[in-house]
């Protein structure tokens, strides 16, 4: 189906890959890393969705996967910039695709040029420090001169940054996002989707690529440990109704802790403000990870899921957001103790080369639910 550059030099693909490795530290849902890219000609680049590493149940319309894709190119331009190469990305370059999912065309083509001239951009140093805090946050303020910092992170057309840290507003927030929770996890394919990421009883072991363990869901210590043993004596049978209420508990303490939560909105729905959003909110994540901010998105509240609307209204009228605007990223913000980062892929197991295009890419999920 895809046609890439067999003949590319070392050089190039050297360059590619050393870039791409900076790319995949971009964060996913459930850390899917739903992306696949297409070397072309030496310094072009495709980028493709990875529809087996979909959530069809957590993610319904794929807005999630396309705000990832976001993300990833965001890291790829700060990381080419880097090498002194200047990135230019055209979204959906054969065919503007609207609001539906076209994963045969990419999401973007990336032409990569040399250029002395480049301004490498302070953000780079954290592409790998940036991470996903589940942790409970401490009670202390977030400084105005922060937010400030975060809101004019991101240039994006027709995406805005929202913020309060307003106590009232944060308890009322904070009720709805267990509650969004609990209604995420009523569904059966969306909690398997959960616990086939999530390893809620045991650490990352080498080996995973994708998901994430007990210590970046926040896990740890002693409360951690209390965790593992109330989930090992649920009895067989029970095991995932207790990791349920496990998840949804752990949802009510998160929220209760935020010292204020953030969100960005498109003017619009359509896959392209998706993807800017995603490129916004990555440059937001990369600005709180550069001034020692912990950020943990918590998404389930703007998914169209049955039973949600009552309680997506009530955000909506909450946050002040107009009819015409899309909530594409909710977040809490705080300070907390360091968390754990999580693992991703090795670039070879993304990038389609003639080899394994031909061989296939085994992308099989090796679902570790707990029961
Ligand atoms: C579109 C999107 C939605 C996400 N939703 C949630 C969420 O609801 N809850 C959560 O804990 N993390 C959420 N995350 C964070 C991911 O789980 C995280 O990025 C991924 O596990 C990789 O880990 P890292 O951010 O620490 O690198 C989301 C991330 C993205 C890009």
């Amino acid at each position: 189906m895809k046609m890439c550059d067999c003949n590319a030099s070392v050089e190039h693909q050297d360059i590619r890959h050393r870039i791409l490795s900076h790319s995949v530290a971009a964060p996913s849902p459930l850390n899917i890393q739903p992306w696949s890219v297409q070397l072309k000609e030496p310094l072009i680049l495709d980028l493709f969705l990875d529809t087996e590493r979909f959530l069809p149940g957590i993610d319904p319309t794929f807005r999630q996967v396309y705000i990832s894709s976001g993300a990833f190119i965001e890291n790829l331009d700060i990381a080419a910039r880097e090498a002194g190469y200047r990135a230019e990305v055209s979204l959906f370059p054969f065919s503007w695709p609207g609001t539906s999912l076209d994963p045969d065309q990419p999401v973007a083509r990336i032409e990569l040029t040399a250029d002395d001239h480049m301004v490498p951009d302070p953000l780079f140093s954290f592409l790998h420090t940036r991470y996903t805090n589940r942790r409970i946050y401490t009670p202390q303020e977030i400084p105005p001169g922060t937010i400030y910092s975060l809101a004019g992170s991101f240039n994006q057309q027709f995406t805005s940054f929202g913020f309060s840290a307003e106590p009232s507003f944060r308890k009322e927030l904070a009720g709805y996002l267990k509650r969004a929770m609990e209604i995420e996890l009523a569904d059966s394919e969306r909690l398997a989707e959960h616990l086939s990421y999530i390893r809620l009883t045991h650490q990352t072991r080498s080996g995973q690529q994708d998901g994430y363990g007990s210590s970046e869901l926040g896990l740890t210590g002693i409360t951690g440990w209390l965790s593992g043993i109330r989930l090992r004596l649920c009895p067989a049978g029970s095991k995932t109704r207790c990791a349920k209420a496990l998840l949804i508990r752990l949802t009510q303490k998160q929220a209760d802790s935020a010292a204020a939560f953030g969100w960005i909105a498109t003017k619009g729905n359509f896959r392209h403000d998706q993807v800017r959003a995603g490129r916004a909110y990555e440059r937001v994540h990369l600005t709180a990870a550069s001034l020692g901010l912990s950020l943990h998105t918590m998404t389930p509240i703007l998914e169209p899921y049955p039973g949600m609307e009552e309680l997506c209204h009530k955000f909506r009228d909450l946050i002040g957001i107009p009819d015409t605007h899309t909530v594409q990223m909710l977040f809490r913000l705080g300070f907390s103790v360091p968390g754990s980062p999580s693992v991703r892929r090795p670039v070879k197991d993304l990038v389609m080369t003639p080899c394994n295009m031909t061989e296939g890419i085994s992308r099989a999920h090796h679902p570790a639910v707990t029961n």
